[in-house]
């Protein structure tokens, strides 16, 4: 019997998977967020530089599964550049939108990136 296989993540999500964008950390971050998921235990920590209120530069380290590494490598992305405003703005459903697409039971890791940017934000905003 062939039992055929069905891909769970589309290709984009297994690109960023494999070249995650923005991996790393900060000297100095403007601002620093750190979460973890209560569905699984994984952890994402968020670093940005922000200058003239837009996100001028941007870094994480995450704790978690492919989705977690993917929706973080392209939230990242889609973070650099925007204001602080428009960062802020960016909710997990626009993470998964720009992904392609995540299974059902894969979109909570995309809110990692999205707690983990707004913990960034709010220590900038604090400071
Ligand atoms: Fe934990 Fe995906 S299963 S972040």
């Amino acid at each position: 019997m062939q039992i055929k296989e069905k891909k769970m993540y589309n290709e984009k999500v297994l690109q960023h998977f494999k070249d995650p964008h923005n991996v790393g950390t900060m000297e100095n971050p403007d601002g620093y967020g750190e979460v973890g998921s209560s569905e699984c235990g994984d952890t994402m920590k968020m670093y940005i530089k922000v200058d003239d209120n837009k996100i001028t530069d941007i870094k994480y380290q995450t704790y978690g599964c492919c989705a977690a590494i993917a929706s973080s490598s392209i939230a990242t992305d889609m973070a650099l550049g925007k204001t602080i405003e428009e960062a802020q703005a960016m909710s997990k459903m626009d993470i998964v939108q720009e992904l392609g697409g995540l299974p059902e039971k894969k979109i909570h890791c995309s809110l990692l990136a999205e707690d983990a940017l707004k913990e960034a934000i709010k220590d900038y905003k604090s400071k």
